[in-house]
């Protein structure tokens, strides 16, 4: 599919000319300048902007949140200095968790919890784990993080990645690590323009998605989530993405649709 002319996207991109195989990276050494001056402990120089007057800085809060258990405390230090994705700013409420354990969890107030969605949907072999508080704990002893930019990598990236592939059906067979779900998106569709960008398709850029599909709070995550509500104030979002009718035409109601509605996005094949 070739990307059509369309209302909200600019030109096409300018660079047309894919690389090939053959075009090498070539890697400019940056450490090329002057050795530092040796540090002789001499005072900083007088243009350095002074440090705002005592009045100025922020009161120490007492006793300091890392020592508050007390839930109301808590909240309060929340409401100050925390900011939620997904949570209109009059909403005062919070639910301070605080313990978990297997499928339960406690909050700040000594309320339980069965916690049915695994958190976002990611804590599915429950809470408290002492399996994990052990390998997590190895782990952070031996090598608490090392990038994988570049040639770098690390043992237990090395063994998630057999370990998912097995696990996985054919064709999958490499693993790209994110930390978290609207970065894997965000990736994913860089990758996937990527991709036809280096099979010589550079204008193969739309992007489909599906109304009431959620897919994060990063740019390109937020610009598939198919909700208006992630949109409105955050534009100009991402130019080439269209968004199809939700898999429930029984339920056309949800999605502001109808059977005049359905497959608003048309897109051109070549
Ligand atoms: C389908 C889907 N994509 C992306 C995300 C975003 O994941 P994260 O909150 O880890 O960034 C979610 C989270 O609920 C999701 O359900």
């Amino acid at each position: 599919m070739k990307q059509p002319p369309h209302g909200e996207s600019p030109a096409p991109p300018t660079d047309t000319a894919p690389p090939t195989d053959t075009a090498a990276f070539t890697a400019t050494d940056t450490f090329t300048s002057a050795a530092p001056p040796p540090h002789t402990g001499t005072p900083p120089p007088v243009n350095t902007p002074p440090l705002p007057p005592p009045a100025m800085r922020r009161p120490a809060a007492a006793p300091p949140a890392t020592e508050r258990t007390d839930p109301d405390a808590l909240a309060a230090a929340d409401r100050a200095r925390l900011i939620h994705p997904h949570l209109p700013g009059g909403v005062t409420e919070r639910v301070v968790m605080v313990e978990g354990s297997g499928c339960r969890l406690r909050d700040a107030h000594g309320r339980e919890y069965l916690d049915a969605t695994g958190g976002l949907m990611l804590a599915h072999v429950g809470h408290g784990r002492r399996e994990l508080v052990e390998a997590a704990a190895g782990q952070m002893a031996r090598l608490e993080y090392y990038t994988s930019f570049h040639e770098f990598t690390n043992e237990p990236s090395i063994r998630l990645a057999e370990r998912l592939v097995d696990l996985a059906p054919a064709p999958m067979e490499r693993v790209y690590v994110t930390s978290g779900g609207a970065e894997a998106v965000d990736d994913a569709l860089r990758m996937a323009r990527f991709y036809h960008h280096r099979r010589g398709e550079p204008d193969r850029t739309w992007v489909l998605a599906r109304h009431l599909g959620y897919h994060g709070v990063t740019y390109g995550g937020a610009a598939v989530t198919g909700m208006p509500m992630f949109h409105q104030g955050f534009g100009p979002m991402m130019p080439g993405v269209r968004h199809l009718t939700p898999p429930m035409p029984s339920h056309p109601e949800v999605y502001g649709g109808g059977p005049d509605r359905v497959l608003p996005a048309r897109v051109a094949r070549t």
